[in-house]
């Protein structure tokens, strides 16, 4: 029997009168929903159409192409096929076109497209609109302000606290190894890394890696990036609402409040100093001050200070932006070195012509390590800290072949892929720190780790000399070889990850 709207029988009638109205109307929506994102796709393979990559399905992509723990080398089989870029589909109409050639990175980083919706948009809740995430007039006006905390002049006398909080985690490794000779390495480094940070750019007195409690800061950043990629792959997850009711929201939603609560605290011991006498005073006579004092004490052009948001923003950012990078690049570096053992002793004798027993490591040293610094850029060419960065195209692009893309594309520098690339690199799979041994030609968008132009990485100097200061104290105290029961397995997440952890054989050096 059916009920018609139009001629309800009592309650029941109208209810189910309702019922077929509000089912009529969400088929209309469902399949005008439909028909636009059949368009969308028709119009998008139109645009893709000088691009070619593998068949996908319509609806799932290329999902069946990858395994979750090959997805970095199975691309790069699409890499040798596929010249210069091709479009990844990740459902529907979701896809994204990943480049991977150095002409196309330097007509891509030599504009001033922003940063695209996806994937940074779910960066937001955790890191705010901090300098990583801003676009336009904000983002310049924000740079401009930080620039001056990475000043030469400030970063010299980072290098002593960076040493010592390296020599920590050495004496913690010459401790643990008395047990078991293999350390997981990932986290180590990464306390390393977050305590200096903390100490360079925070104020921070104290050391973060003999506090617990920062491990759960840890912890929430390593499941931020885990849940973050697994958000991006699924299209059940994409809406803000439906994510928050998953296991997944919720943990994320945690993750975030751990995380919040490190760096608020933070904000709070450094503006209680500030309140302490004579504080302001060392402040003003200061020529260059630390990362958050200039936040503290800025004043924006219509004179106000930084807002309470912005200010925590940029804190979250640097927080995790100034130590999560920086320990994939230093335990992929240690772990590259432990592969070659030949190119790790020719660094450790430059470093013991240099250094002699290490008590001593001074930023007049960091440009005297040659062999060591090749070493170290070549490790960064095989695993790139950061393996994917994209943008939103403001305006069509047109790339030196000849091919275009129209605006509103979201285009990915597959950092990973070029770095890998055969037609950029002979033997990209193989460990040779003679690609970049001084006069050795590459073309200027070939080695992306920090990435090019205008946004380039603000913290690259920085970076380096942490990357050098680790790697020249670590290899004067340990000899480190590969545990071939646990080789990593890496993946790409927000930064560089393995998926089962770094684990090296440490000997202690006499
Ligand atoms: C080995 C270590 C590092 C690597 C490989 C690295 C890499 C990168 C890359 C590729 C970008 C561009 C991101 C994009 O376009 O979306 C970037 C931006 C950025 N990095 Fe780094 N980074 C490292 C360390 C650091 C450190 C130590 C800091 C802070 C102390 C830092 C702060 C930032 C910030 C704030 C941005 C955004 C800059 C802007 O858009 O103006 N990074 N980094």
């Amino acid at each position: 029997m059916s009920v018609s709207v139009l001629s309800p029988t009592g309650p029941l009638g109208s209810v189910s009168g309702l019922l077929q109205v509000v089912t009529l109307l969400s088929l209309v929506l469902l399949l005008l929903k439909a028909a636009q994102l059949y368009l969308r796709r028709q119009w998008l393979l139109k645009a893709l159409k000088d691009f070619p990559s593998p068949p996908s399905h319509w609806l799932f992509g290329h999902k069946h192409e990858f395994q979750k723990d090959q997805e970095l080398q199975h691309f790069l089989k699409w890499v040798e096929k596929f010249p210069c870029a091709c479009p990844r589909w990740l459902w529907g109409s979701n896809f994204a076109f990943q480049v991977y050639d150095p002409d196309y990175a330097k007509v891509i980083l030599g504009r001033p497209d922003p940063k695209s919706h996806e994937p940074y948009r779910f960066l937001v809740p955790w890191i705010g609109y901090g300098l990583l995430l801003l676009n336009g007039q904000t983002w310049f006006q924000h740079r401009q302000m930080l620039t001056p905390a990475f000043h030469y002049d400030i970063l010299k006398t980072y290098v002593r606290i960076m040493a010592d909080s390296v020599q920590i985690m050495l004496d913690k490794w010459e401790k643990l190894i008395t047990q078991d000779p293999y350390v997981e390495f990932f986290e180590h480094v990464s306390l390393m890394t977050l305590d200096t940070i903390m100490k360079c750019a925070f104020s921070y007195q104290g050391s973060i890696q003999l506090d617990r409690n920062s491990h759960s800061y840890i912890q929430a950043v390593g499941n931020l990036n885990k849940l973050i990629c697994s958000r991006l792959r699924n299209a059940f997850y994409q809406s803000d609402f439906i994510y928050r009711l998953t296991p997944d929201g919720r943990l994320s939603h945690y993750a975030c409040q751990v995380a919040h609560q490190h760096t608020e605290q933070v904000i709070k011991l450094r503006k209680a100093d500030l309140q302490k006498e004579g504080e302001m005073e060392k402040i003003r006579r200061k020529r260059h001050l630390d990362f958050l004092d200039i936040l503290l004490c800025a004043k924006m052009e219509n004179g106000h200070s930084l807002s309470d948001q912005n200010l925590k923003a940029e804190v979250d950012t640097f927080m995790f932006e100034g130590h999560d990078t920086t320990a994939s690049g230093i335990s992929w570096i240690l772990y590259a070195l432990a592969m070659h053992p030949k190119h790790q002793q020719a660094c450790r004798e430059e470093i013991q012509s240099l250094l002699g027993d290490g008590a001593f490591i001074t930023w007049d040293h960091l440009n005297r390590m040659p062999y060591t610094t090749m070493c170290i850029k070549e490790a960064l060419r095989i695993y790139p800290p950061v393996p994917n960065i994209s943008r939103v195209l403001s305006k069509p692009i047109t790339f030196p072949d000849g091919r275009s893309l129209p605006k509103g594309i979201r285009v990915t520098l597959n950092i990973y892929s070029l770095h890998h690339n055969p037609k950029v690199w002979s033997n990209p799979e193989v460990f040779d720190p003679s690609r970049f041994a001084p006069g050795s030609a590459q073309h200027s968008h070939a080695f992306l780790p920090f990435s090019a132009g205008s946004r380039n990485c603000i913290g690259k100097q920085f970076a380096m000399n942490e990357l050098k200061v680790a790697v020249a104290l670590t290899l004067l105290r340990f000899e480190l070889s590969l545990d071939p029961t646990r080789l990593p397995i890496p993946v790409a997440e927000i930064v560089l990850k393995s998926m089962n952890g770094i684990h090296l054989h440490l000997k202690k050096l006499l």
